[in-house]
């Protein structure tokens, strides 16, 4: 997965398109490369980060209008000068930046070095460039077209030739691309921060759509060539969203925009103490033969999912199951058109979870998407897509945007069971209310966030974590411990708590850390007397708990309160000091904490 932005107007596009692969570097940080044609076509490229290519540039003349630009994660050839983009066609007279992979590249390398062509790099993408050469006779939309008809994979691809000045191509398959319209300047990008400074009027680009990108105009062709309209989105976040207002990190400042989030999150699904979900229009009759309901995802949409599972069980009583996608999809999974299945991606774009989803509906079952980006592809897959509404996510890390999937996957659930007769008012009014309080507990954490920087300069060099707890303790303990894995690079397991002693309390020393989640009332004693296991190795525990519970102080060595949360809807609250934790710690080892090491912010690739 990678990044790509193509620039055609008036300006100098190398700025541009710079910033622009800033606003993408999230999405793989391993190369990157621009070209530029003016008087000459030029490409100037190099391992590293953006910043890596600034410091290349410096005394570069790169003078032009129109440009193309990459930003990599690499999957075929290793990350290295040569196989950074923008690659050129054999004449150099193309050039082509990619995201995505070509399943079969290898044979079409083959086929064309049998017809005596000579390659530079090891990757998929330069097998593009000499395909359109290959095609071209004078007209680059018509060999992007012949060209891309013999792909077979997934590809967001901006190309631009040397002997046309005035427009570049872009074309998409499986892979994001959107397009940004200026004022006699035009965009294409892999991700809409990347235009935000210069447009809000994006066109999202379908699969099969070839583009041709001029500076006053955009024109959209099917697979055929036809002329297709796309609709124009008006794009409500302004720049300040996607940038990091005066946080030291862009992961701090997404957790301290959670009480927001989750204020948006229910905006027009909690109206007059009523539970709304309008894009859950389901029909009932469907609704009362559901006979399982799956969660499929990954990394932490996963971990919101397996809340899914248990509210599914406990308001609905149907049989329900969370999925990590990328095993989901290679099983048989009994699936039938009497099959509910929550699809939950905050980029949308996650490759295996995009697999499960086809399988699913393949085998016949209904797809909701619980989604935060607007118009990507799980969004438009599935039957149904609820939008979570987080925002703009760049932290490598995922933080709001599980906030955000919990409630609306908990709110999807409780609106199903009303309308199933299994929600009666008088409790549908309770869990408003406590809905309604759920902002300004997230913020009472955030106000205490001192607390936890405290605790962390005490364990700081700890390299032995467990996060442990019951029911929906312990769902939200995996997402703590991912979050703690994924940025502090810290060694840490989720475990239920009671099967702490089936094995892994082996591991408990003096030099462990446990942090203990322990907010489930009715299995409260049962977690402290997890804790006290802990304790009798040795083990140090922090405790996470309701400002009621009075006897953990005696048994944890040290305790972050939380507001007393409704059960059901806790994780939405305890995942907020388990993310500071995990910020801290990574912040006190002074680690790359937006941009964790080997990890890109979507996998669009398996
Ligand atoms: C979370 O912090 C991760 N970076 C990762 O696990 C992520 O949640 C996963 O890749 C799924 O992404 P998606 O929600 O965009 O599908």
């Amino acid at each position: 997965m990678c990044g790509i932005v193509g620039y055609i107007g008036e300006k100098e596009a190398l700025p541009l398109l710079v910033d622009g692969l800033k606003r993408l570097e999230y999405r793989g940080y391993d190369s990157a490369g621009v070209a530029i044609l003016g008087e000459e076509l030029k490409v100037v490229k190099t391992v590293g980060r953006i910043k890596d290519l600034e410091n290349r540039l410096n005394g570069t003349e790169l003078k032009g209008q129109l440009g193309i630009a990459h930003t990599r994660w690499a999957t075929h050839g290793a990350p290295n000068d040569i196989n950074a983009h923008p690659h050129y066609s054999e004449s150099k007279n193309i050039v082509v930046v990619h995201n995505g992979i070509i399943e079969n590249y290898l044979e079409l390398k083959k086929m064309l070095t049998k017809e005596g062509k000579t390659f530079r790099t090891e990757t998929d993408t330069e097998v593009i460039a000499y395909l359109i050469e290959e095609f071209y006779e004078g007209n680059l939309l018509k060999a992007v077209q012949k060209a891309v008809s013999l792909l077979e994979g997934s590809y967001a691809l901006a190309i631009l030739s040397k002997d046309e000045p005035n427009h570049f191509v872009a074309v998409r398959k499986d892979s994001p691309l959107i397009g940004g319209i200026g004022k006699g300047e035009n965009f294409v990008a892999s991700d809409i921060p990347a235009v935000l400074p210069y447009t809000k009027d994006i066109i999202i680009f379908e699969n099969g759509d070839i583009v041709d990108i001029f500076k006053d105009k955009i024109v959209i062709y099917d697979k055929m060539l036809n002329v297709i309209k796309r609709p124009i989105h008006k794009v409500d976040w302004n720049i300040t969203d996607a940038q990091k207002c005066g946080f030291k990190h862009f992961m701090l400042k997404e957790i301290f925009e959670e009480p927001d989030v989750i204020k948006e999150a229910m905006r027009g699904r909690i109206k007059n103490g009523r539970i709304e979900i309008p894009e859950l229009d389901l029909d009932e009759h469907f609704l009362k033969e559901i006979n399982q309901v799956y969660f499929v995802a990954c990394g932490t949409a996963y971990h919101a999912g397996l809340v899914g599972k248990y509210l599914v069980e406990k308001y609905l009583g149907i049989p329900a199951q969370a999925e990590v996608a990328s095993e989901f999809r290679y099983r048989a999974p009994i699936i039938d058109e009497r099959s509910l299945v929550f699809v939950v991606s905050q980029s949308g774009e996650t490759a295996d979870t995009l697999a499960g989803l086809r399988l699913a509906k393949e085998k016949g079952a209904k797809a909701i998407g619980i989604v935060n980006v607007v118009g990507s592809s799980v969004a438009r897959e599935v039957d149904k897509v609820i939008y979570i509404h987080a925002g703009p996510e760049i932290a490598v890390a995922s933080t709001k945007a599980y906030v955000a999937q919990v409630e609306v996957i908990a709110l999807s659930i409780l609106h199903l069971a009303k309308i199933l007769e299994k929600l009666d008012s008088a409790r549908e009014q309770k869990l408003v209310d406590e809905f309604l309080k759920l902002s300004d507990y997230a913020k009472e954490v955030l106000d205490n966030k001192e607390e936890i920087a405290s605790f962390v300069s005490t364990t700081k060099n700890i390299e032995e974590t467990f996060f442990i707890g019951r029911n929906l303790d312990f769902a939200v303990s995996l997402e703590g411990a991912l979050k703690l894995k994924e940025i502090a690079y810290v060694h840490a397991e989720g475990y239920p708590a009671g099967e702490l002693k089936h094995g892994p309390l082996a591991l408990i020393t003096p030099n462990s850390l446990t942090i203990a989640v322990d907010t489930y009332t009715p299995l409260s004693d049962k977690t402290i007397s997890n804790i006290k296991e802990v304790k009798a190795r040795g083990g140090k525990v922090l405790a996470i708990a309701k400002k009621d519970n009075e006897r953990i102080k005696d048994v944890a060595d040290a305790v972050f309160y939380i507001s007393p949360v409704l059960d059901d809807l806790s994780p939405i609250v305890t995942v907020i000091p388990l993310q500071l934790f995990a910020y801290y710690m990574a912040d006190a080892r002074g680690l790359d904490i937006d941009k964790p090491r080997n990890l890109a912010k979507s996998v669009t690739v398996e």
